[in-house]
């Protein structure tokens, strides 16, 4: 499948990756994205996220497919015309020169005078907290003081693309915070190409236009992030991207929109058939914690009920976290928002549980 298209910016066409000739660490990768589009590559470690950010930025070849920048071959077009700006894991800002020289030295390749060096310098700086360290060596500095001075010396020159590989790992909460606020504003404000990688899901979600979920070097879902975590695609999605209640069982009716799976406990429920395709089939299904609902009021005629025992009662502040014994699984959660007449269930409490067919998604086993 060809994701090829005139608006793309960035493009990955059917790109093979291997680093010794034998496995293939990427895997017939196709991704497209336009101009200003923010992009986050989600997934565990050694999933491929960084191989395919290092083939962007030209440090590693494509032993398959193409990689297209603008329209052109990433080959053709020459280190300092890529225009990109890069954060990476291990990338290091030049150890003999001060925070200021650091940031002034992207800036000066591009031959910008010296106050308009000077005035970007501060306001990028500013922008990660760190105007008042200019003079420093980064051997004077902290890791996360150092990370945000490489996360500003790679947006100083305001590229057109950036490559990000988790660039704010080192940084505590609040700063975390802050920061994945400025750099989308920045990015948004400027129209430029983002492609990130984290392993934090939330972070993922908050910031990203597109998610691209990794799985050992392909791409298992692409989506806007309301759509990866109420539609995951498949069992995989469905259990990386959030929490997830995941029950096992066997089709045993299917039509347009709805079916029926026995569960291996032998009770009943309908779900949206998603990825299963005929009766006989074997499923996981994943139902949203915040999505099953125990009060009868609640739930719709004829809906399908499952019995529970609640086992375990945490009170988190916004939300009540229960977990539950159901259709023989002991790890089945339900969240519920702190409202004031919100029931708190007891440990022991025999409940019934059910949910909206569509909120059920009969997935690949
Ligand atoms: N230079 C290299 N030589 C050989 N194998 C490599 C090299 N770099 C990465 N790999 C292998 O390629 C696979 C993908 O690695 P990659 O660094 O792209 O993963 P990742 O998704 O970025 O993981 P993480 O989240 O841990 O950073 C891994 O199995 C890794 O061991
Ligand atoms: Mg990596």
């Amino acid at each position: 499948m060809s994701e090829t298209s005139e608006s793309a910016f960035v493009e990955f066409e059917r790109v093979q990756k291997s680093y010794d000739g034998e496995t293939l660490v990427v895997k017939d990768l196709n991704l497209s994205l336009p101009k200003g589009e923010f992009l986050t590559m989600l997934g565990p470690s050694g999933s491929g996220k960084t191989t395919c950010l290092m083939m962007l930025a030209g440090f590693e070849t494509a032993t398959n497919g193409d990689i297209r920048l603008d329209g052109k071959p990433i080959n053709n077009i020459p280190p300092h015309k890529r225009g990109i700006g890069m954060v990476f894991q291990n990338y290091a800002l030049f150890p003999h020169m001060s925070v200021a020289e650091n940031l002034s030295f992207p800036l000066e390749v591009r031959k910008m005078g010296k106050s308009d060096r000077e005035a970007k310098i501060k306001r990028a700086l500013d922008m990660v907290q760190m105007g008042a360290f200019g003079g420093r060596r980064p051997s004077q500095l902290s890791g996360g003081q150092q990370q945000r001075v490489a996360l500003a010396r790679a947006l100083v020159f305001e590229p057109e693309l950036v490559l990000m590989d988790e660039p704010l790992g080192a940084l505590d909460k609040q700063l975390r915070e802050t920061l994945q606020f400025e750099i989308t504003r920045l990015a948004h404000s400027l129209g430029i190409t983002v492609v990130y990688v984290t392993h934090d899901q939330t972070e993922a979600l908050t910031m990203s236009d597109r998610v691209a979920v990794f799985e050992a070097g392909r791409i298992q879902q692409l989506a806007p992030p309301a759509e990866l975590y109420e539609k995951p695609m498949n069992s995989f999605v469905a259990q990386f991207i959030g929490e997830n209640n995941t029950l096992e069982g066997v089709v045993t009716a299917i039509e347009a929109g709805e079916c029926t799976v026995k569960l291996d406990s032998g009770d009943i429920i309908s779900a949206l058939p998603v990825n299963v395709s005929a009766v006989g089939d074997r499923t996981k299904v994943s139902i949203r914690p915040e999505r099953v609902e125990f009060n009868p009021e609640r739930m719709r005629d004829g809906t399908h009920t499952l019995d529970a025992e609640v086992l375990e009662f945490v009170y988190m502040g916004d939300i009540f976290r229960t977990r539950l014994r159901v259709a023989g699984i002991d790890n089945f959660i339900i969240k519920t928002r702190n409202a004031p007449d919100q029931v708190r269930l007891k440990p022991g409490e025999q409940i019934k549980i059910g949910w909206l067919p569509e909120d059920c998604r009969a997935l690949d086993a």
